[in-house]
């Protein structure tokens, strides 16, 4: 997959801006402030019609201005026009001035794995943060994803709504919440699968990548869920003797809106004994081995985005990093200080120099 053109009106700090890409490496460079991420941001918003940086949709538009437009020509063995427009109304995503009545449906045609400084959170945050995340990427693989998490948290709420229900009125029906609770163990298990065989396919490569940029041996990623190794029955067992606790709080305790996983080199848990950048190195790892298992399962890569790849590291893992890249790859890449990548590595990109909203193409 690879982008090759791609136009912005009033996204950002854009008022219009074309650019044609490069189907390999692309350096985006210039000074803090000039516009670099956005331009990476504006590829991953037609993509799945949301910022990585923002939720608030409204701080896409340039400032004073009622609408944007992202509009690409995006190649998949042939050239589509993929468009995505925004404004007060909401957003309306188009491919080849076809518009999309369900978003679910356009969301993921264009397949995009992005590393942001904000992915450090995937390590150093809350579970949820890494819920998030996962969800992200295992729904840009399996359509039905999203929907059983849809579902999943759908009943979740009612079972919730319910326990207060009982915890109020004392004699309600029980039969109503094991319907709830079963139906919650249906869908949980359908996440729970799909989320232990994505780890299990990372698991097959993350090491081997990571030992790669770092040197060091055996990263590993543990997926933590109360549905590991569980049955349908031993799950309504724990709904079961979690029931006291599920009313006491008046919410369920159990269940797959809990899981989280962990990154384990062989001396701990890199939360607790990685660095800065042994952490930044171990996401990047798991972006790239993602890259590799859309490969496998799509056939073709999926566009990676590297933004603001090179501060906290060391220049040796950043060319570590940059000789991994497969030339059948789209990169993009964000930075400042362009002289962190090798002349020979630069000879066979493309640079982009930004300035001031502006772009120079060298
Ligand atoms: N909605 C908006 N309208 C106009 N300008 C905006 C809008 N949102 C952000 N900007 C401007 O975009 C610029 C930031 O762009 P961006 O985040 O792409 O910078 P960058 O080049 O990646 O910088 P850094 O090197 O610090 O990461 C800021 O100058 C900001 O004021
Ligand atoms: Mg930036």
């Amino acid at each position: 997959m690879e982008i090759q053109h791609l136009e912005l009106l009033n996204f950002r700090n854009y008022e219009h801006l074309i650019i044609d890409f490069n189907s390999k490496m692309n350096i985006i460079y210039g000074d803090n402030g000039v516009g670099k991420s956005n331009i990476v941001e504006a590829i991953y918003c037609l993509a799945l019609t949301k910022s990585f940086r923002t939720t608030e949709d409204k701080n896409l538009i340039r400032q004073g201005e009622k609408e944007t437009r992202i509009v690409a020509k995006v190649k998949e063995r042939v050239v589509h026009n993929y468009e995505l427009v925004l404004n007060d109304e909401g957003k309306k995503a188009l491919i080849n001035g076809n518009a999309y009545k369900r978003l679910s449906d356009y969301i993921s045609k264009i397949q995009v794995i992005v590393f942001s400084p904000d992915d450090l959170k995937m390590i150093k945050e809350s579970p949820s943060v890494r819920r998030k995340l996962l969800n992200v990427d295992i729904s840009l693989l399996n359509n039905n994803y999203l929907k059983y998490l849809a579902s999943y948290n759908k009943v979740l709420k009612q079972r919730n709504a319910y326990l207060k229900a009982v915890a109020v009125n004392g004699n309600s029906s029980m039969d109503y919440l094991d319907i709830l609770t079963n139906n919650l163990i249906d869908y949980g298990l359908k996440i729970y699968e799909y989320r232990k065989n994505f780890i299990k396919e990372l698991n097959k490569k993350i090491g081997e990548i990571y030992s790669k940029i770092s040197g060091i041996e055996g990263l590993n990623i543990k997926y933590i869920s109360s549905y590991s190794d569980e049955s349908q029955e031993s799950l309504v067992n724990l709904y079961k003797k979690s029931l006291e606790r599920d009313l006491f709080l008046g919410k369920t305790n159990i269940g797959i809106h809990h899981d989280d996983i962990t990154f384990l080199l062989p001396f701990g848990d890199l939360k607790d004994y990685g660095s800065e950048g042994q952490q930044k190195n171990a996401i990047i790892a798991y972006k790239l081995t993602e890259v590799e298992l859309f490969k496998s399962i799509n056939g073709s890569y999926p566009i990676l985005i590297l933004d603001d790849l090179f501060s906290e590291l060391d220049k040796k893992k950043i060319n570590n990093i940059l000789n991994m890249l497969d030339k059948d790859l789209q990169t993009f890449i964000t930075t400042t200080n362009v002289t962190f990548v090798k002349k020979s590595l630069r000879n066979n990109s493309k640079l982009y120099k930004i300035v001031d909203g502006k772009i120079e193409e060298e």
